[in-house]
């Protein structure tokens, strides 16, 4: 039986450690869903709204090889929900969150990849904005 990986995460200026993620994740199962935070979420966690619309956020991470569906992350607090709809076998967080989604081992294997090291979509807009 195919195997369903699940991701989320904003991938706002959208960079190497996001294709990192997202080809790692892939590896783990057949077919990769990913949900991609809506705006709103990203005021309400962040305090600023994102470089690229949530619009613009889907359509680069849909376009990606290794994904297979893509929809919008509306809360943080429905990721069961998520998992659910999906049947995902599998979610995947970077280890930014090691631990933090361990209560979903019930319905799923839970995976933390490391991050790549030395890039992040805030450094990379304080990087430009500085120049
Ligand atoms: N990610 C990663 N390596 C990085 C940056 C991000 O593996 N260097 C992963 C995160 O762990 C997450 C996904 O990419 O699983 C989406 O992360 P996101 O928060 O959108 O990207 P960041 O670059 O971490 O954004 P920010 O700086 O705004 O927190």
């Amino acid at each position: 039986m195919a195997r369903t990986v699940i991701t989320f995460g904003t991938f706002d200026v959208f960079h190497v450690g996001h294709l990192r993620v997202i080809e790692r994740a892939a590896a783990l199962g057949d077919r990769l869903v990913v949900g991609v935070s809506a705006d709103a979420l990203n005021v309400a966690k962040k305090g600023r709204a994102p470089v690229f619309s949530q619009a613009e956020r889907l359509a680069i991470v849909a376009a990606l090889k290794p994904v297979s569906e893509v929809f919008v992350e509306e809360s943080l607090e429905q990721k069961r929900e998520y998992i659910e709809r999906y049947a995902a076998d599998v979610l995947v967080m970077g280890d930014d969150w090691a631990g933090r989604f361990d209560e979903f081992a019930d319905i799923c294997e839970v995976v933390y990849l490391p991050r790549t090291p030395a890039i992040s979509t805030t450094a990379l807009i304080e990087k430009i904005s500085g120049a």
